[in-house]
């Protein structure tokens, strides 16, 4: 099956579903505010008349696709995002973070375009698996400082922006981190709130928000405690020391180390190998590993079993026992 665009920057000077690894820069908050009059008069005059409808009519147009949402015609079933890019390849969901010049720092409006994109994929049968990469140099430095610098406490408390992280935590289909250089902060958090996570040997995760005067907010010191356990994550998060691929890779942070070449494509391949399986099953099993963190053995064990019986009730467990008594693959329809 092929590349199918399902939101796209507004502008033809790139090409994702050739190339993974942006490097133009497209995706600039500031550039874009500093050249407002980058973008061809007819998508700044129909993006001013989307500005102006009602934020939820927007939302909606977006999910549906709706031409008037994509500056470039209803073939590629655009969005207004331009933080990120996603597209739809062999039912893997795939968004890349696309802040090139601040090293893909999470700013309040990528992540709103993040977790919309997550929940589209999440709504879409369609897709099976979801991939979130960055570029080669970078998954994300971080949340985006500029954002934060002059914040107050009240500023932060009531803006509340981190409680919208559990939203990506509540994705149900499997999400893979395609990581390469730089995964700091909250760029390790997103990292961490993943499933999975392939690095380029290139990789360098880490929390230095100790060096801001500040803590990880979005799961760091839970997860990777969690993940590599209390000393060794203690000398990332006070020391602010970053972990090499290979350390976090023995420390069991991650799942495969790759060449900085294929960390996209062995990303996909791992994708891919998982989209084949029966989805309902794969999305269930996921769940039931995530709960392995957070229940006792004995809830965990009552779990598993409860929903282990559940899926007798599925199609595909019917399909999978039926293909495998007659020696041939079975076709799983996620039903
Ligand atoms: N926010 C905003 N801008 C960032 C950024 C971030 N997290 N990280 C990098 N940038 C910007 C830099 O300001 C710089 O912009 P200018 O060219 O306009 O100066 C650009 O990206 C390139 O960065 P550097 O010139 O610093 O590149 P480098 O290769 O010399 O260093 C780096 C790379 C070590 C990652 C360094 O940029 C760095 O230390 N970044 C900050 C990392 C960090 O502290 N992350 C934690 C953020 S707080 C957080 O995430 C809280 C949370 O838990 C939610």
């Amino acid at each position: 099956m092929g590349a199918k665009n399902v939101n796209s920057y507004p502008s033809n000077r790139i090409n994702v579903s050739n190339n993974p690894i942006i490097t133009k820069d497209v995706g600039d908050n500031r550039a874009a505010r500093r050249k407002p009059a980058g973008m061809p008069p007819k998508v700044r005059a129909r993006s001013n008349a989307v500005s102006r409808l009602p934020p939820g009519l927007r939302q909606v147009l977006w999910l549906s696709g709706h031409s008037c949402m994509n500056p470039f015609g209803a073939h590629n079933a655009g969005t207004m995002n331009k933080n990120i890019l996603t597209k739809i390849e062999d039912h893997v969901g795939v968004a890349t973070l696309n802040r090139p010049k601040v090293l893909n720092a999470l700013s309040s409006e990528l992540m709103d375009e993040l977790i919309a994109a997550l929940e589209s994929f999440d709504n879409d049968r369609e897709v099976r698996v979801i991939v979130i990469t960055g570029s080669e140099k970078a998954f994300a430095a971080g949340a985006d400082i500029g954002d934060m610098a002059e914040a107050s406490f009240l500023d932060m408390y009531e803006k509340n922006n981190l409680a919208r992280w559990l939203k990506i935590k509540n994705v149900r289909k499997p999400i893979i981190a395609a990581v390469s250089g730089f995964c700091l902060g909250g760029g390790c958090e997103l990292a961490m709130i993943c499933d999975m996570i392939v690095a380029s040997e290139s990789a360098k995760f880490g929390q230095p928000e100790i060096n801001l005067g500040i803590i990880p907010g979005a799961g760091g010191t839970q997860r990777l405690t969690r993940a590599i356990g209390k000393y060794r994550a203690m000398e990332v998060i006070l020391a602010g020391k970053y972990l090499s691929a290979h350390e976090a890779f023995d420390a069991g942070l991650v799942t495969r180390v790759v060449s900085k070449e294929r960390f996209y494509a062995e990303a996909m391949i791992l994708a891919r190998e998982i989209a084949k399986r029966p989805p309902i099953a794969v999305q269930i099993g996921k769940d039931a590993v995530c709960k392995a963190l957070e229940l006792s053995l004995n809830d965990g064990l009552e779990y598993e079993r409860r929903v282990f019986y559940s899926l007798f009730a599925t199609q595909d467990q019917k399909e999978g026992m039926k293909a495998f008594a007659e020696k041939r693959p079975a076709k799983f329809e996620g039903r």
